[in-house]
């Protein structure tokens, strides 16, 4: 497996993001799956870093000592151990974005778990049901931290997988910095009452247009994450043949080629790319959504010609979600609209000090100490059907924790059966969600544009 970039200088950093964390995984699942595995650290860090030309970003926030936050590997259906210890001089938590864990697991401040402050760890331990690709980031003073890079990518292996000849791991986000490379106001006021505000600097891997080398005529298995906490993208593919093989972490029920494929924040996409035959050749992945499209990263053939065809691949097995009873489900009315209204700036877990959004017309401005009532309700082991409803003119991913749904219909177009923690909802959409409400506990329900979320697009749902 190749997987290599263009920039000497990052390579090291980049490589180990790649597959660092892969070995020390390996190591982890090497004995038999007895004793509790040996955990994961992630130790938050303010660091340098590159991200730009001229001067090196300060206070740049990462999990580990160098570099972006680790390619996270865990094994479906194995135990996965790690520890949160935190470096930084604000509390943190960790959240298993789309991974169905127990929710003592799940990473929310107050809600499940205490903050942890200064030099204080926590330990998480849970066994991934689904294999995909997910992702991991704090869930406490979020626009902060993870606007300043607390943002990882996590694969979860199925060694029953279709073969791939090579895998590219690809975590997109955006920077807010001036012109000196320093951060700049993580937000505006009026853009978090629209779209949310868009960072200045775009990266891949924390790089302007990272380079991979995969095998002439290969199949390359494509993950991106979208952890950046405003932007959505609209995908395509040029130079080879490519097919969208699973989204948010499972597989699509049918292959499509990535034609400006929107996806919101939280969202991943996993693509199959069948590499040209001539040596030297470059694809890109794009992102062609608003008037400034940007290649986001590239894949050069090298080698000579593997021949593989597309079509050879077989299919990825379904993660076991429960199947709903769509006939007996019980319905969740759920609003989302715009409300205005100031609340105080010196909520904790980092209130931005403004109501713009509000679900069923409560606004939750953030995590608190003392949340709202739940939105519903949820009886163990029934199925329900959310009814979501934009009334804005914006979009918004909304993302729920601890369970997968599945899209059953929307007003606005056709929809594939898809099974998914985050769908975005396109102004004026009417959409129908449904899941069994087979995991207990509290289960945060937010737009993951952070601006959004943390000015009133939360809610949460009890299992019980
Ligand atoms: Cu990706 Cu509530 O989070
Ligand atoms: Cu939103």
């Amino acid at each position: 497996m190749t997987v290599l970039t263009r920039r000497k200088l990052l390579q090291g950093a980049t490589a180990a993001g790649a597959a660092g964390i892969g070995l020390s995984a390996m190591g982890r699942f090497a004995g038999r799956a007895v004793a509790k595995p040996e955990p994961l650290v992630l130790k938050t860090a303010s660091i340098e870093a590159q991200l730009m030309d001229g001067a090196p970003t300060r206070n740049v926030l990462t999990y580990g000592e160098a570099g972006m936050p680790p390619v996270v590997r865990m094994r479906k259906g194995e135990l996965f151990a790690a520890r949160l210890v935190n470096g930084i001089d604000d509390p943190t938590t960790i959240h298993w974005h789309g991974i169905r864990v127990p929710n003592k697991m799940d990473g929310v401040p107050f809600l499940v778990q205490p903050y942890v402050y200064q030099r204080d760890h926590f330990d998480y331990a849970f066994t991934p049901p689904d294999a995909g690709t997910f992702w991991y980031h704090p869930h406490c003073n979020t626009l902060e931290q993870m606007g300043h890079g607390l943002t990882g990518v996590i694969v979860v292996e199925n060694p029953n997988d279709p073969k791939f000849d090579a895998e590219v791991v690809i975590n997109l986000r955006d920077w807010r910095l001036g012109d000196d490379g320093q951060f700049i106001e993580q937000f505006r006021p009026r853009d978090a009452a629209k779209t949310g505000t868009y960072g200045t600097v775009r990266t891949a891997n924390w790089l302007d247009q990272p380079q991979f080398d995969a095998p002439a005529g290969g199949l390359v298995r494509l993950r991106a994450a979208i952890t950046d906490v405003t932007r959505i993208y609209a995908f395509r593919v040029e130079g080879a043949e490519a097919a969208v093989i699973a989204l948010d972490g499972n597989p699509v029920p049918q292959r499509f080629v990535p034609d400006a494929l929107q996806l919101g924040p939280g969202q991943r996409l996993e693509l199959a790319i069948r590499m040209p035959d001539e040596e030297g050749a470059v694809v890109s992945l794009r992102d062609v959504r608003g008037t400034k499209p940007k290649i986001l990263a590239t894949l050069r053939s090298v080698g000579g010609s593997l021949e593989r065809d597309l079509r050879d691949l077989g299919p990825l097995e379904a993660n076991p979600v429960a199947e709903l009873d769509v006939a007996g489900a019980r319905r969740i009315p759920l609003a989302l609209s715009a409300t205005a209204e100031n609340v105080p700036s010196d909520g904790i877990c980092g209130s931005l000090g403004y109501s713009f959004w509000a679900i069923n017309k409560v606004p939750w401005p953030g995590d608190t100490r003392d949340p709202t009532a739940p939105l519903a309700e949820l009886k163990l082991g029934q199925s329900y059907v959310i009814d979501m409803e934009n009334l804005t003119p914006h979009s918004h991913p909304i993302h729920l924790h601890g369970m997968s749904f599945k899209v059953l219909s929307s007003s606005t177009r056709q929809v594939q059966t898809l099974v998914s923690d985050t769908y975005l909802i396109q102004p004026n959409e009417k959409v129908q969600l449904g899941f069994v409400a087979d995991n207990p506990g509290d289960w945060l329900l937010h737009c993951h544009i952070i601006e959004h979320q943390k000015t009133g697009m939360t809610s949460y749902l009890r299992v019980v």
